[in-house]
């Protein structure tokens, strides 16, 4: 360790640092603490949480759990089904065409960036899609007012994506949708970070590996009469209505994901709930956009002020070389992932749920005091 800050180090043998990664990113430290110990022997079981049956008492336990912590941390009711699938975010784009959108209606995307282009792109392939609105002439740069959207007054249903991970922006509020489309979210990259209206929304998901745990799985929030619009005559994977009548067991499971998700909704619930999750985030957020804002300049933020995320924090310097130099320089102060995306550039400091404030201020620090030697 070179920082004189400490980084979020909780034993003598750690060399853990500050990780702005993306994704999969930095997970709450209590929660990484219970896992070690229960990898090795779960509930006094004396079997590892990785080795034990998909379908025996213990892990029965743990998926009642989760899903119950997950429905308190949501405020989510008995009209939804909690579903722990495989396969990421990146399968439910596929999914939701295929399942939705029938032959001879349309569905309404928002295209906020390079997630939403994905599954836009995978929509298409199922059948006719009304881009509601495009963000590509202004560079991603904002989430759209309420007038920028066109979208289908008899729409299969309204996508979007409420935090755009690669660019910065975030939703400040849901999009309107007309009461009888069905809403569907996106939530990837800031699932729980802060209270989420449920009820305006007929599907929530989110691939797990920024807020929620392990990559390669999604969690999926679903309103039953969504459910039952699933076609009859897909193959079982793609089967909402048998996910969710085999209570995200039709096969065996990714069941260390739906553990630590469940010791990640435990943790929410301690922190305070989603209000208090957010109240930490926009506090975390304001230290490093008031650390872009105040060096007379020398700092760019990538999103419009009005859409910036409190996730996913973007901004350059005056130039590649310098972007280049601050990477470097950071690396030496125990901080990593603070590289742009490949098609955004610049950089970008990833503060999911589970990153220290304290991470967020050794951060501003350095800006400052790099902005004043290279500025
Ligand atoms: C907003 C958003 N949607 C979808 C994805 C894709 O998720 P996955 O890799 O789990 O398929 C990502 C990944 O970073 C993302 O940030």
């Amino acid at each position: 360790m070179t920082s004189t800050a400490s980084a979020p180090t909780a034993d003598a043998t750690s060399t853990r640092i500050w990780n702005f990664s993306a994704g999969p990113a930095v997970l709450p430290e209590p929660v990484l603490r219970q896992c070690q110990h229960d990898l090795w022997d779960i509930a006094g079981s004396g079997i590892g949480i990785l080795e034990h049956s998909h379908r025996g008492p213990v892990f029965n336990g743990v998926i009642e759990a989760a899903e119950a912590n997950c429905r308190a941390v949501g405020t989510i009711g008995e009209e939804y089904e909690v579903l722990f699938l495989p396969g990421g975010a990146t399968t439910q784009f596929a999914l939701i065409p295929m399942c939705f959108l029938p032959s001879g209606q349309t569905a309404d995307y928002v295209n906020t960036g390079v997630w939403a282009t994905k599954a836009i792109k995978e929509a298409r392939k199922f059948g006719t899609v009304n881009v509601a609105f495009d963000g590509t002439a202004s560079d991603f740069d904002h989430v759209p007012a309420d007038d920028e959207l066109s979208c289908t007054s008899d729409a299969a249903y309204l996508h979007y994506c409420s935090n755009n991970t690669i660019y910065g922006t975030q939703f400040p509020a849901p999009p309107p949708a007309a009461s009888d489309v069905p809403l569907i979210v996106d939530a990837s990259s800031d699932i729980f970070s802060r209270p989420i209206d449920v009820d305006r929304h007929a599907m929530i998901y989110a691939g797990a590996q920024k807020n929620l745990g392990p990559a390669g799985m999604a969690l999926v929030i679903i309103r039953k009469d969504l459910v039952e619009k699933t076609p009859s005559d897909l193959p079982m994977m793609f089967d909402y209505r048998l996910h969710a009548k085999k209570g995200s067991r039709l096969n065996t499971p990714p069941t260390f994901g739906i553990y630590v998700m469940g010791r990640v909704f435990e943790w929410i619930l301690e922190q305070g709930g989603l209000a208090a999750m957010a109240t930490k985030n926009a506090e975390k957020a304001a230290v490093v956009y008031d650390a872009i804002d105040h060096a007379g300049g020398f700092y760019r933020g990538v999103a419009r002020p009005e859409s910036r995320s409190a996730m996913n924090v973007t901004f350059r310097t005056p130039s590649a070389d310098l972007d280049a130099a601050f990477l470097e320089e950071a690396a030496t102060h125990d901080m990593s992932g603070l590289k742009g995306h490949r098609d955004a550039g610049g950089l970008r400091a990833s503060i999911y749920n589970a990153f220290p404030k304290r991470g967020c201020q050794v951060l501003a620090e350095f800006m400052g005091d790099f902005a004043r030697r290279k500025g």
